[in-house]
């Protein structure tokens, strides 16, 4: 492993790169990465970095959005199967539908779709900045996908009609998370507060101490001293590497996203080793698209 973390530094020099890792990675991948964070903080960096290369561990629609926003750089990704489930759910005609039905309502999309629907959105949102960004937006509809959990929330703390595309989007990793779990994690925790991501059930979002996204979890942590932790299983190494002196449990030790683990050190290595695989989107998309996620880091 040391050889590898070693290996690892040697070509970033040599090519100029950045490692950017999303929360989610593995802990060995954290480690070696230069850059971490929340979808939204991932997206600000990618801006903002002067290297040559970026490659990107975490799943394909980040990469594409690191990409999007630097289409003069190289972004790579280590592996071609980090997927996300959930933006893969949305599909182009799934909003040309909801823009016939409501043609004057904007379309909100998250980051976490593919970068042909992320052409059609008005504005893209995270989960940290959703609420923010439709609050801001002058209209009462808005045309909002594919998490319909995230769509919800956002009706909630806004007072707007949201309408989901699809009806049914959602997060595979987060729908495991249910109301048991969070009386489980009452009754061993009793001193813990919870903190859970706004892509889980409405009912459990509702018995949550704190919803937040990954990058709100971090900066929130230090407000307690003791934490059981509703998303995805590694935001538990992220934070507990953070704060060494505050306690945090997983709600669940099976909440894994495949997608975000099918990313290794080894592959990371490979990756800036043969500059494999290249992240490419085609300009005319890409045109469209980042002026949605420009927007809303304009608003955010
Ligand atoms: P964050 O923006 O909160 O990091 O979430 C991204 C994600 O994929 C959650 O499942
Ligand atoms: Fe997608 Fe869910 Fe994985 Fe996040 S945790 S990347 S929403 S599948």
């Amino acid at each position: 492993m040391d050889e590898l973390f070693e290996k690892i530094e040697r070509l970033k020099e040599e090519r100029n790169a950045v490692i950017m890792a999303h929360n989610y990675q593995p802990p060995e991948v954290q480690d070696v990465a230069d850059l971490l964070g929340d979808s939204l903080e991932l997206a600000r960096k990618a801006v903002k970095t002067d290297a040559d290369v970026i490659v990107f561990a975490g799943v394909d629609f980040m990469a594409e959005t690191a990409k999007i926003l630097n289409p003069e750089k190289t972004v790579l990704i280590p592996v071609r199967n980090a997927t996300c489930a959930m933006a893969n759910m949305l599909r182009v005609e799934h909003i040309l539908e909801a823009k016939r039905k409501y043609p004057d309502a904007p379309v909100v999309l998250y980051v976490n779709t593919t970068a042909d629907t992320k052409a059609l959105a008005d504005v893209t949102v995270t989960s940290a900045n959703a609420v923010k960004i439709v609050e801001k937006l002058d209209s009462d509809v808005v045309i909002f996908g594919p998490d319909r959990n995230l769509a919800s929330y956002v009706a909630r703390m806004t007072g707007k009609k949201v309408i989901p595309v699809p009806p049914d989007g959602h997060c595979y990793v987060h729908r495991k998370f249910t109301v048991e779990d969070v009386e489980r994690a009452r009754e061993l925790h009793p001193n813990a507060r919870l903190m859970v991501h706004p892509e889980c059930e409405p009912e459990v979002q509702e018995r949550a101490d704190l919803i937040a996204s990954t990058g709100g979890m971090i900066r929130h942590a230090p407000e307690h001293d003791e934490w059981v932790v509703f998303t995805e299983r590694e935001m538990v190494y992220r934070l507990q590497k953070l704060y060494p002196n505050i306690k945090f449990h997983p709600a669940r030790e099976d909440a894994v996203c495949v997608g975000m683990k099918a990313v290794t050190l080894r592959s990371v290595y490979e990756s800036l080793r043969d500059m494999k695989y290249r992240v490419e989107v085609p300009e005319p998309i890409a045109e469209k698209a980042r002026k949605a996620i420009e927007r809303m880091l304009e608003m955010s």
